[in-house]
């Protein structure tokens, strides 16, 4: 593993030196886990990664290494990368501003409520996770242009060049990547009628090049013409072109009206750590603040990580949290979402005062919790990045599914997302990750679906201490929730803590998933004494974390559940 690191950094400066590109043509591999002082990057790819870490070196702060890792991804990361689909971001920047874009899909203009049931109201089955219909109005391009009008330092350019050199000249793909690309083939063919750089007559494997002409077109007019280059001219052509040829129905209009939102983040404090995450649309910020202060109370280290006691309280404090979200929480634009009662502590303190140390509660006699309402107002990714002068950015980006909803832009190469499986597409019928919805997540034209990203950046002491985030669907709050406790409550490194494994609990369907090994026989027994069910479950949840130590040094972890997360540091 060690020698393969040196070779590619040889190989990295050879083409330094030779005048290319470091990136272009090298091999690469990826690194768990790095140390460093100026800077760091934690990505789903090494390519990214060293790209954003490249743009770091060069001068470019936490926001322009973001956008370019983006940028990147959506190349050589196609099955959750991308320009077809939308994201969420967190700033904090140096002087502890902080703040929230929002580039999520929104529903298109010709949406409606009960477009995915059939004449007698029946859920209509995978409509809304793959073909045409299934894609939402793409939110990327505005946001990643948007994000860095407002934070980046470095021209966009500069941002968005790796990724035309990579999409032009080809990458290797890994093993991972060939394996994926070779299991979905005809997902692939039976979504598109038009060849497309990813279908191929032969088996994918390892090491060969993906070359996506095509998409490095697209981001050559992004390049020169910023939004238009995507929401209008030749690629929006393309876009409602394949639209007409799939019975989709995102037009002109949806696509030129799209705008990202700025947005507040929500901000809670666990015990000395100050924690700001996403608002809605996503549920993530909520139900992640949610769960950490209804555990608060609890001598979480007297439990000890993974024991019975620790499980069933956060398994516990899991099931209220997504039972809220199930009734509560969508688009803000469209639907009064109560975050200050859903985070207030006499609320939570009183949403725990039925937890009994002994025996686990049954979902079905569990709902939403109550209160007056006032007048207040499985695939995505993420990158975690750190600059040299504190700014800190925390970006989840997704097409929904592995490739989105499989169709392929013909003429512009890029998988549009499935994003609209994301709202309630009837209430109380679970979507792919098994959530369940309401009103507050119904599908209404213009409309964000509800999401579950949770791009989450912690500060202790006023500093920023630690930057996390992670794909996986419903899992992704969890997963955040338990690597943020793994460190602060459990006291592990961050790489211990991002390697432990996990459990999830979503309040329907009501079990808790578990990793493959990550409890003990005796704690499995323990929690099924108490009336829980358990079910297995390979792994959950991709994280990528950075975390500050005292006196600055900084510690990047990527996940060893994705061969291909990658940590650098500038
Ligand atoms: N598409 C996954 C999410 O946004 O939660």
């Amino acid at each position: 593993m060690r020698s393969r690191r040196f070779f590619f950094i040889f190989l990295l400066l050879a083409n330094l030196l030779s005048g290319q590109k470091a990136w272009v043509g090298a091999e690469y591999t990826a690194t768990k886990t790095a140390e460093g002082e100026r800077g760091m990057v934690v990505a789903p790819h090494p390519l990214a990664s060293a790209i954003g870490a490249e743009v770091l070196r060069q001068g470019g702060n936490a926001m322009d290494a973001a956008v370019a890792v983006q940028l990147a991804i959506a190349v050589v990361y196609p099955r959750a990368g991308n320009v077809g689909g939308g994201g969420l971001l967190v700033i904090r920047t140096q002087n502890g501003e902080t703040d929230a874009l929002d580039y999520r899909e929104k529903a298109p203009l010709a949406a409606f409520r009960d477009m995915y049931l059939d004449s007698i109201g029946n859920v209509v089955p995978r409509l809304s996770q793959e073909g045409h219909l299934a894609a939402g109005v793409p939110g990327t391009v505005a946001g990643l242009i948007e994000a860095h009008r407002k934070y980046g330092r470095l021209p966009f350019k500069a941002l968005i060049d790796p990724a035309i050199e990579l999409a032009r000249k080809g990458f290797s793909i890994s093993e991972g990547e060939a394996a994926r690309l070779n299991s979905f083939q005809e997902a692939f063919r039976r979504n598109n009628t038009l060849p497309n750089p990813f279908i191929k007559p032969l088996k994918w494997k390892a090491g060969d090049r993906l070359v996506q002409k095509e998409l490095a077109a697209v981001l050559l007019r992004i390049r020169s013409r910023g939004e238009a280059g995507f929401y209008e001219g030749k690629t929006a052509d393309l876009i409602v072109k394949e639209m007409q040829r799939g019975n989709g129905i995102i037009t002109h209009e949806d696509l030129k009206n799209y705008r990202p939102q700025w947005r507040k983040p929500v901000a809670g404090q666990y015990k000395g750590y100050r924690v700001i995450s996403m608002p809605p649309p996503s549920s993530g910020g909520i139900a992640l603040l949610q769960m950490l202060k209804m555990v608060a109370p609890y001598d979480m280290a007297q439990y000890g990580i993974h024991s019975k006691e620790a499980v069933h309280l956060m398994a516990e404090a899991e099931r209220r949290a997504y039972a809220d979200r199930a009734e509560y929480l969508g688009d803000t634009d469209f639907y009064r979402v109560p975050t200050d009662s859903l985070l207030a502590a006499g609320y939570l303190q009183q949403r725990m005062a039925d937890f009994n140390k002994m025996q686990a509660s049954h979902s079905k006699a569990l709902s939403a919790g109550k209160f007056k309402l006032n007048k207040e107002s499985f695939e995505t990714e993420h990158t975690s990045v750190v600059d040299a002068e504190g700014n800190a950015v925390s970006v989840t980006t997704t097409l929904n599914s592995n490739y989105g909803c499989k169709v392929v832009v013909a003429g512009a190469g890029f998988f549009l997302n499935n994003e609209m499986d994301d709202f309630s597409v009837k209430p109380g019928v679970p979507n792919q990750f098994g959530l369940v919805g309401n009103e507050a997540n119904a599908i209404h034209p213009g409309k964000r679906m509800l999401s579950s990203m949770t791009p989450t950046i912690v500060e202790k002491d006023g500093e920023l201490f630690m930057v996390l985030g992670a794909p996986g669907g419903s899992t992704i709050i969890t997963a955040v929730f338990q690597v943020l406790l793994n460190v602060v409550a459990f006291n592990l490194d961050l790489e211990s803590a991002v390697n432990a494994g996990r459990f999830h609990h979503q309040w329907l369907p009501d079990h808790i998933l578990v990793e493959e090994g990550a409890l003990s026989p005796e704690v499995r027994k323990g929690l099924e004494d108490m009336g829980h069910s358990l079910q297995s479950v390979k792994y959950m949840a991709v994280v990528k974390a950075i975390q500050r130590l005292p006196g600055g040094r900084l510690i990047g972890v990527g996940d060893p559940r994705n061969p291909d997360d990658d940590a650098e540091a500038e």
